[in-house]
């Protein structure tokens, strides 16, 4: 009898930036902030993708560093609708088994969104369905920054030789460390870019890329990545007949 095809490889960890929230309003000529609240809807149909498929960790792009910089009205609503979405979703999140995390320069919010977002944390740290992490206030160069501040403290206090500093251990002190890197970025909304997001943890994710506008995500969007993830030969700076566990077809010796 046949035996049955190997199962397509789904990602452990799926990194996502959510865009094209404010074209999708000006197509209807609405303002942009209606594009931003559809998105949120959005948010839900991307974790519930991951918990249906069993990705294990799920990594979304909600506002970037860079992000503080819109007109002060846009970024007033956007924590409006930050806040709200924190009171209103947490608890079946939680229910449902998933662990929320934040990462990025918290400093920056308003005291009453830090203290829910600390709550939220609190109360789904012991949840392994789902790895949830929101990059909020978050940019890559940010990441990395702080992880050299981390070891240069520990440098300055003696606990450190500069000598000893490798990739590793500056790894250890990024976002998400203690998470595989992702397997797959999406980015939704048509731009090609990565927009100062992981930057660090991205070395060698497949990346993917949609004209789909965030607020019109939907499951059949993210199978087609999962899709084309399956097809990607990932080889780490390997070569393939290496990767495949097979011996090259010449001998060039
Ligand atoms: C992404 O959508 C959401 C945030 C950056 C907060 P945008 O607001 O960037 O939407 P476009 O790119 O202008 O369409
Ligand atoms: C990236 O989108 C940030 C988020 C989705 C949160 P942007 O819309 O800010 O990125 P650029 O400006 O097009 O590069
Ligand atoms: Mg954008």
């Amino acid at each position: 009898m046949p035996s049955d095809p190997a199962p397509a490889p789904i990602p452990r960890h799926l990194a996502v930036i959510m865009d094209g929230n404010g074209r999708w309003a000006q197509r209807r000529r609405r303002p942009r902030m209606i594009g931003h609240r559809a998105g949120a809807r959005a948010v839900d149909v991307c974790i519930d993708f991951c918990l249906e498929t069993g990705i294990e960790a799920l990594t979304l792009f909600a506002f970037s560093s860079e992000n503080w910089g819109r007109p002060e009205d846009e970024v007033g609503a956007l924590m409006k609708l930050f806040l709200g979405a924190l009171e209103r979703e947490v608890d079946e999140l939680h229910r449902r088994g998933v662990r929320i995390r934040f990462i990025g320069e918290r400093e920056r919010f308003a005291e009453a969104i830090r203290a829910r977002m600390n709550a939220a944390e609190a109360q789904t740290a012991g949840n392994t369905r789902l790895q949830l992490s929101i990059a909020a206030s978050y940019g890559g160069r940010w990441d990395i920054a702080q992880a050299a501040r981390a070891l240069a403290r520990d440098v300055a206090a003696g606990r450190l030789a500069p000598e000893a500093i490798d990739e590793a251990m500056l790894g250890a002190r990024m976002a998400l460390a203690d998470l595989p890197p992702p397997d797959l970025f999406i980015r939704t909304g048509g731009d090609t870019r990565v927009s100062n997001f992981l930057l660090w943890q991205l070395a060698y994710t497949e990346l993917w890329f949609t004209e789909t506008l965030w607020p019109d995500l939907d499951a059949a969007t993210l199978r087609r990545a999962l899709d084309a993830y399956a097809g990607r030969e990932r080889r780490f700076g390997l070569t393939g007949d290496q990767v495949a566990g097979t011996q090259p077809q010449e001998n060039n010796a």
